[in-house]
C-alpha cells in the first residue's frame, strides 16, 4: 500500500492506473479504524480494481465545542490494519493541504433538505462540512465508486443526493452496519465510553429493535417515540432525537411502508447514533 500526502501525489498515482483502465473505489474515513471502516474496504475491494482510502479528521464538520481535538488520531494502526485489509492507496493530507486558504473562506457545499433535522439539526454546519470534504474527494480521486457506512444513515443520504445533483458518475454503496456481540454499532467514539458506560451502550440498539417490533406489530408511533426516549433515559442516556422516517428520510405519512428509525443519544462523553429499518403494517 502506498500512503500519499499530497494531493500532486495522488492525482499522478490514479492517473497512471486510470489510463491502465483500472476502476477505483474511495473509502473515505478519519481513521481510528475498526471492523466496520474495514467492511468498507471488503465492499471497494470486491468492486474495484484500486481501493483508495483516505484518512482525514475533518475540522469542517466539526461544531464549536465538538471533539475535534479529543477525536483518536491512530495513524500507524490505521495503516497497519489497511494494508492487511488490502487497501492500494491511503491518502492522508494535512489539513493546510486540503484547506491551505483555512476555513473561513473557503467554498462549501451545501445539500438542502435532507442535510436538514436529526444530526443536521443538533450538529448546524455538520453536513456542509461533510459534503464539501467528500466533494473534494470526489474531485481528487475521481472514483467510479464510493463506499459509506449505514450507520451514519443521513450521512449516506446527504452524499447520495449530492453525487445526483451534481451529476458526479459515482457509483455510492451502503454499506450495512456492523455490531459488536451485544448489538452497540460499531463507531470510533464507543472508545470515549468508561467500561461502566459500556454496558450500558446497547440499550441503544436495544430500544430501536423494542420499536420496531412495535412498529410492526401496528402500535401507534407517537407513545411509543415517547415511550422509547423514556427506554433511553432510564438506561442512562440523553436522547437528543428519535424519530421515525421514510427510507428516504421524508416524513412519514399513512402510506409509508419502508420506514428507518433512527435515534442519537449522549451517554457519558460520546453522542452515539444508531438506526434501524421497519417494515410498517398497511393498517398504520
Ligand atoms: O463518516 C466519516 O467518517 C466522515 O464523515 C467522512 C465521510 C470520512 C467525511 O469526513
Amino acid at each position: 500500500m502506498r500512503t500519499l500526502r499530497e494531493i500532486d501525489q495522488l492525482r499522478s498515482t490514479l492517473r497512471e492506473h486510470r489510463q491502465q483502465g483500472l476502476r477505483i473505489a474511495l473509502v473515505p474515513t478519519m481513521g481510528n479504524l475498526h471492523a466496520g471502516h474495514l467492511a468498507l474496504v471488503a465492499c471497494a475491494r470486491q468492486r474495484a480494481d484500486i481501493v483508495v482510502s483516505s484518512l482525514f479528521v475533518n475540522p469542517m464538520q466539526f461544531g464549536p465545542g465538538e471533539d475535534l481535538d479529543g477525536y483518536p488520531r491512530t495513524f500507524n494502526a490505521d495503516q497497519a490494519q489497511l494494508t492487511e485489509a488490502g487497501c492500494d492507496v491511503l491518502f492522508a493530507p494535512a489539513v493546510s493541504a486540503l484547506y491551505p486558504y483555512g476555513l473561513d473562506t473557503q467554498t462549501r457545499v451545501h445539500v438542502p433538505v435532507v442535510g436538514e433535522g436529526l444530526c443536521g439539526g443538533s450538529r448546524p454546519g455538520h453536513f456542509d462540512g461533510v459534503s464539501t470534504v467528500v466533494s473534494m474527494l470526489f474531485n481528487l480521486v475521481q472514483p467510479d465508486v464510493a463506499c459509506f457506512g449505514e450507520k451514519d444513515y443521513q450521512q449516506l443520504a446527504v452524499i447520495r443526493k449530492l453525487v445526483r445533483d451534481l451529476h458526479m458518475p459515482i457509483e455510492i454503496i451502503g454499506v450495512p452496519i456492523v455490531r459488536a456481540a451485544d448489538g452497540l454499532a460499531l463507531s470510533s467514539r464507543n472508545g470515549y465510553l468508561s467500561s461502566e458506560e459500556r454496558s450500558k451502550a446497547p440499550a441503544l440498539f436495544r430500544t430501536l429493535c423494542t420499536l420496531r417490533d412495535a412498529l410492526e406489530r401496528g402500535e401507534p408511533i407517537e407513545n411509543l417515540l415517547q415511550q422509547g426516549k423514556v427506554l433511553l433515559e432510564n438506561a442512562g442516556f440523553t436522547p437528543d432525537y428519535l424519530e421515525l422516517r421514510d427510507i428516504s428520510l421524508a416524513p412519514v405519512n399513512s402510506t409509508t411502508r419502508n420506514a428507518v428509525l433512527l435515534a442519537a443519544a449522549k451517554l457519558g462523553p460520546a453522542r452515539l447514533i444508531d438506526n434501524i429499518t421497519v417494515q410498517l403494517p398497511a393498517s398504520q
